[in-house]
């Protein structure tokens, strides 16, 4: 019996490059064993949505201030994805921190993105210009990405792949971010479409 695609659900909050770039990957056939079939954003206006919407996928987007708890709010996004089908969750740019509900229900099949070198610099409080913030206050001279497993721990699940790049003298946050940015989009499909030859639906 023929395989079938993994159903992807991707998670934003922003500007969605990181999901532009699975989209490419899903097109030009880099991500070969899956198929993206959800957007979910918590912000209504987060660019992504228009990316996703401009490539035909089905969106949906939720404000946590429309429900009583995180949890709550995390079982909402859970009936969509299991509405969905879906079988991997990736987060990219996604600004919440998962409670238990979407933990439990995705264990071990929920991806993250983070812009460094993980273990260093994540963690609560650690993310987007945050973190590159502190790489050059700090003077080390590589900085990268990391994809890894989300867990109950923020930025500290098993770690699946990293990419690194130079830290310039000259560097701002801005340079450095733009920088990293390069990598994650280059190594994010990789690692999924890696992730997803072992998968077992
Ligand atoms: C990326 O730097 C990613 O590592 C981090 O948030 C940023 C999202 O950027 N988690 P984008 O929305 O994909 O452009």
């Amino acid at each position: 019996m023929e395989k079938r695609k993994a159903n992807l659900a991707v998670l934003v909050s922003g500007s969605g490059s990181n999901l532009a770039a699975l989209i490419d990957a899903v097109n030009t056939g880099i991500i070969t064993e899956g198929m993206i079939s959800l957007v979910v954003s918590n912000k209504k206006d987060a660019y992504a949505l228009q990316r996703a919407e401009n490539a035909g996928i089905p969106c949906l987007s939720a404000k946590r201030s429309d429900f009583a708890t995180d949890e709550e709010f995390d079982k909402h996004l859970l009936s969509s994805l299991k509405a969905h089908r879906i079988d991997l969750v990736l987060l990219a740019g996604y600004m919440r921190i998962l409670t238990k509900p979407l933990l439990e229900a995705y264990n071990e099949r929920i991806l993250n993105i983070h812009p460094s070198l993980l273990p260093e610099f994540g963690g609560i409080g650690m993310y987007g210009m945050k973190v590159h913030e502190e790489v050059i206050r700090t003077g080390i001279t590589v900085s990268g990405c990391t994809v890894h497993i989300v867990n109950e721990h923020v930025d500290q699940g098993p770690i699946l792949a990293q990419a690194s790049v130079s830290v310039f003298p000259d560097d701002t946050p801005d340079s450095l971010a733009a920088r990293i940015l390069k990598e994650e989009h280059r190594l994010y499909p990789a690692t999924v479409e890696k992730f997803l030859t072992g998968f077992r639906i």
